[in-house]
């Protein structure tokens, strides 16, 4: 027997006794929990410190396991099964009525996804079941991208980590509620409203255009935020906003993506990120994770380009700072 498979074997023993397994992802490492065992699942609320409203998303094998969660299955959630599964997109449908309520917060809908990650596939094979599993990170912490950032999140409180490197992708799923008139993302992710589009061929919207009323992913005011202060500033702002830092404000972290004449100063650590929005979403949480550990007074983000595949990122970047550049110095 492999490691691989001996690990996958211990995990699913785990998940059927009501245990806690953390697992890769292509998106993020996720908390899993027998999505069937009320139990188990008020244990990932507890680890997580999450509050008990907060839906959980189901990890399925495949699509063929959709009609056990889903009541009403629309022909556009098969057709973007088709296009985007496995991998990164979460589909929001109605609820069959079997599924338990500690799951889905109240609501009659059910959040769904299929990944790829090979790990995450080993396991929901071996499992046959579906998995509960939100991003491994404390409530309102930046989601790990690697095992060793689960171990920060969660250690003691869980049974097991399975490590499967860096995930790939490095942002949360692209959440897409199908269960109303319309097709609706509640939350961004790498997969884009435009490659949505495309194979819907009818207009996406997103949650704040459309004033949805679900709760929508990520909405307590810092969510997906680093313990350490943290602060959006636009390209045009930062040279002259580095000369108003005081002595006491140092020593910052700014991230930037562009190649901006920045002052060399000691206490000034800049790191450049991506131009790519792909390769950007990969390094953004690690980049955080990293910053949170060096002790800065302050982390400053250069904000990021107003295009549709920077969408995801621009969303975890404002849920990051929570504030702007005007607001930083009205808290001062
Ligand atoms: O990439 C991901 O989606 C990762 C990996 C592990 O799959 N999971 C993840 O789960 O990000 P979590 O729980 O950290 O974020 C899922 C978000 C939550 O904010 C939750 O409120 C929302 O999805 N959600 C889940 N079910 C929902 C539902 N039925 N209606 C509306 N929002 C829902
Ligand atoms: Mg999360």
């Amino acid at each position: 027997m492999t490691t691989i498979s001996s690990n996958i074997h211990h995990a699913v023993k785990l998940l059927k006794a009501g245990g806690l397994v953390a697992f890769p992802t292509e998106t993020v490492y996720g908390l899993g929990a027998d999505a069937s065992n009320d139990n188990a699942i008020h244990k990932v609320f507890q680890a997580k410190n999450r509050p008990f409203n907060h839906p959980l998303i189901v990890h399925l094998a495949e699509i063929n396991q959709l009609p056990d969660w889903a009541d009403t299955i629309p022909a556009p959630a098969f057709a973007l099964a088709d296009a985007f599964w496995p991998g990164p997109l979460t589909l929001i449908l109605k609820k069959k009525s079997s599924v338990l309520e500690s799951l889905t917060g109240g609501q009659d809908t059910i959040g769904l996804r299929i990944p790829c990650h090979p790990i995450a596939q080993a396991l929901l094979q071996t499992f046959r079941k579906g998995i509960a599993a939100p991003s491994a990170n404390q409530f309102t912490h930046v989601s790990p991208t690697t095992a060793e950032a689960v171990k920060e999140e969660l250690d003691g409180k869980i049974d097991l980590i399975l490590e499967g490197g860096p995930c790939a992708v490095g942002l949360e799923s692209t959440i897409l509620d199908l269960s109303k008139d319309e097709p609706i993302i509640l939350r961004p992710g790498m997969i884009t409203a435009h490659a949505l589009e495309k194979v819907l061929r009818t207009p996406v919207f997103m949650a704040n255009q459309k004033n949805h009323i679900t709760r929508a992913p990520g909405h307590h005011p810092l969510h997906y935020a680093p313990l350490t202060q943290t602060t959006l500033l636009e390209t045009a702002e930062i040279p002259s906003f580095l000369q108003t830092l005081a002595t006491h404000e140092f020593p910052i972290a700014l991230i930037t993506y562009h190649d901006l004449d920045t002052p060399h100063h000691p206490l000034i650590h800049c790191i450049k990120m991506p131009k790519n929005a792909a390769l950007y979403a990969h390094d953004l949480y690690k980049t955080l994770r990293l910053l949170d550990h060096q002790h800065f007074k302050h982390i400053f983000i250069e904000a990021v380009p107003h295009e549709a595949e920077w969408d995801a990122i621009r969303d975890r970047i404002s849920k990051a700072t929570g504030r702007s550049f005007k607001n930083f110095f009205a808290n001062l």
